[in-house]
């Protein structure tokens, strides 16, 4: 695939796209710096502060889709990210706005950089707002995290991902079920990489961290001393939030399981709004907290109990490290968290809600096994891929 020296941008928009772009940068500044292992330090830094590589070299676009200082910066922040070459400031709006500006800006940046691939990753508007801008000037798109399927086109980011595909050149896949889905749609399998899961080398690499960080620096650290056991809970779909019953019938479940164990609620913007818009009061034993950085929410959930969420990500990461997973969702697009992990759909009904979770109390998730490749080094495979393919 590379013959000469290939210029790549890397584009992170929303919250769940930032995790898998910092082991991609972490892997690419790792094979600069053995490439580069002959020359001295100084040259070396600068080299690296540039991001070339002898093979490639790339650039970081922000596209802005999430921008509050919690949202954002504390991530790039807690994940080592560098600091975005160009931050496209898109902003929120509908579908529609969101998805128009960052198409503008992203392509005066693909003009302005010229670059051979565009790599984009997950399902959110930046992925699919990008994807099109690279296709349509000619540049090639890698998109990991490929060949998902939830099947229910009532999702904005089901449209993202089959759009996405669609116009994608190499797929970069986490798990089987997205490999027999891109070949039913035909997809050359040349194109196919089963390559693992970037969201699980992040978290492996942020675990370590973790262990040599003093929790005293947490803003939440109290909370969990003074907690016995807890659910940690996670909720910000459309589905979920922007609908008045469905809101009222969760909470009303979530209200209801306080009254057996305290819940640990940092609250996405989007909920937090229409919690107010639709009046509904959370029990005083449910922890309502701020969005959280990325090694606090994993200091919280990876002792918790059970992880209530609607979350994509946190159904594949409570797999990886065992921690029952209750999905407040009919349906998901990655099947192997049930198949072979810890997580189990409930739905967003309250007596669903509520007898699922009595289930997983009971009788926990037995057999649970970690999926394929989910070994901490797909950004590495990834890397090598795009090198020497
Ligand atoms: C987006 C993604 C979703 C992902 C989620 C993670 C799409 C279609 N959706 O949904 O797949 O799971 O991010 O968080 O791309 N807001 C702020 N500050 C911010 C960002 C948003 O206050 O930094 C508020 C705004 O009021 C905005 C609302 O949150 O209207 C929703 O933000 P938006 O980016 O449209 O969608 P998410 O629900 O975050």
């Amino acid at each position: 695939m590379l013959k000469r020296k290939y210029k790549l941008i890397l584009v992170a928009g929303a919250r769940p796209n930032f995790m898998k772009i910092a082991p991609i940068i972490r892997s690419l500044k790792l094979k600069a710096r053995k490439e580069f292992k002959a020359e001295s330090s100084k040259i070396k830094e600068e080299r690296l502060k540039n991001k070339e590589g002898k093979g490639l070299s790339y650039k970081l676009v922000h596209t802005g889709q999430h921008y509050d200082y919690e949202m954002s910066q504390a991530f790039f922040d807690d994940l080592e990210i560098p600091k975005p070459d160009y931050f496209l400031e898109a902003g929120s709006g509908s579908h529609a706005i969101q998805t128009a500006k960052i198409m503008t800006a992203f392509e005066e940046v693909c003009l302005k950089e010229k670059p051979d691939i565009v790599i984009v990753v997950g399902d959110v508007n930046s992925t699919l707002a990008c994807s099109i801008v690279a296709k349509k000037l000619l540049v090639k798109v890698a998109h990991i995290e490929a060949g998902l399927r939830s099947f229910d086109l009532t999702m904005p980011e089901e449209i993202n991902r089959m759009v996405t595909d669609a116009i994608t050149d190499y797929f970069f896949v986490t798990e089987q079920s997205a490999v027999d889905n891109l070949r039913k749609e035909g997809k050359p399998e040349n194109r196919i990489y089963f390559v693992g899961h970037v969201m699980i080398d992040n978290l492996l690499y942020q675990l370590k961290k973790l262990e040599a960080v003093d929790p005293a620096g947490f803003e939440h650290q109290s909370l969990k001393q003074e907690l016995d056991q807890y659910v940690f809970l996670t909720l910000h779909r459309p589905s979920n939030v922007d609908n008045r019953e469905s809101l009222a019938g969760i909470v009303s479940a979530l209200n209801e399981i306080a009254e057996n164990i305290p819940i640990v609620f940092p609250v996405h913007p989007r909920t937090a709004k229409m919690l107010k818009q639709y009046n509904c009061n959370l029990s005083d034993k449910i922890h309502q907290l701020p969005p959280l950085g990325f090694q606090e929410s994993l200091y919280f959930w990876k002792d918790a109990r059970l992880v209530m969420t609607d979350s994509g990500g946190l159904q594949e990461e409570t797999t990886a490290l065992g921690v029952p997973c209750l999905t407040l969702r009919d349906n998901t697009e990655r099947p192997i968290t049930i198949e072979m992990g810890t997580n189990t759909l409930a739905g967003n009904r309250k007596e669903d809600i509520i007898s699922c979770y009595r289930q997983i109390m009971e009788n926990g998730k037995s057999d649970s096994a970690i999926p394929p490749k989910w070994d901490g080094k797909a950004a590495e495979r990834i890397v090598d891929i795009l090198i020497s393919a």
